[in-house]
């Protein structure tokens, strides 16, 4: 991929996701893309009963990655393309006032709301960054626990975000990513479409990419699992490039 081809992608989803967060809804569902639809299924009630009224509906993610991790209190998060912020606040009531959440996201207009939400929740421990999560605006070693919701497929550089979370991780440090991906190659129609892209289906990495990319940049206890509960095993009797959601978990050495 070009340097023009990842700017045109990222120029692509940042716009689509400048018009989301003008636009958050919740009864969208019926006619979207995997990361279009702002969702509450994925959580559980109790955990969204803390929250304000109307926050959970900022949520476009295509999974749990808070619930799938074990965070201390003291721990830093981070949170790569942070949306509105859902997890980042989920995250904030499990690390305590002594931990931090950094939430990072490249649209100015997701920043603008995930702050604005932060001031309704009261949250003192978290913090928003502009930045892309091919180059995340943290130090070395800063964060114990990376998570991202339905955001890494987005990517037009993938490899640079596997080693950029390496980077921004302490020796240890664990990572949940609940993503879309796929059992193989995307068919070559749908893998054209930017906006396709943008709705998180084209960027989608085939998951043994996804393995191998992780590893590639040091990452150990590489595992993916179907969040739907479907075993891995029954995803390859179905039609090769199917895009599902999945949960991605993996440990820095
Ligand atoms: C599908 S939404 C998910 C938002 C949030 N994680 C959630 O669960 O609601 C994708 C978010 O990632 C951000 N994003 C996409 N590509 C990015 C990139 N390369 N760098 C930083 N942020 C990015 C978008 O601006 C958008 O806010």
């Amino acid at each position: 991929m070009t340097n023009q081809d990842t700017e045109t992608i990222h120029a692509a989803v940042q716009d689509h996701y400048r018009r989301e967060a003008e636009n958050f809804s919740s009864d969208c569902c019926g006619s979207k893309t995997p990361c279009d639809c702002a969702s509450t299924k994925n959580y559980a009630a109790d955990d969204l009963r803390v929250l304000p009224a109307g926050l959970a509906e900022v949520s476009l993610g295509c999974g749990n990655p808070v619930s799938a991790i074990d965070m201390r209190e003291g721990d830093t998060v981070m949170d790569l393309g942070s949306g509105g912020g859902l997890d980042c606040f989920l995250s904030a009531k499990k690390v305590g006032s002594r931990g931090r959440v950094i939430g990072v996201d490249m649209t100015p207009e997701m920043i603008a709301k995930a702050e604005a939400n932060a001031l309704k929740v009261g949250a003192t421990n978290v913090e928003f960054r502009r930045g892309q999560i091919e180059s995340i605006p943290v130090a070395d070693g800063e964060v114990d626990v990376v998570i991202s919701n339905c955001v890494i497929n987005l990517s037009p550089d993938k490899p640079a975000v596997f080693r950029e979370m390496f980077r921004a991780l302490k020796s240890g440090g664990r990572v949940a990513v609940s993503d879309i991906v796929t059992n193989g190659p995307m068919s070559p129609v749908v893998a054209k479409s930017l906006d396709s892209w943008a709705g998180c289906v084209t960027g989608a990495l085939d998951i043994e990419e996804y393995r191998q990319g992780l590893i590639a940049a040091g990452f150990q206890n590489v595992a993916v699992t179907p969040t739907d509960g479907t075993p891995l095993a029954a995803f390859a009797q179905r039609l090769p490039g199917l895009p599902f959601s999945a949960l991605i978990t993996a440990r820095k050495p």
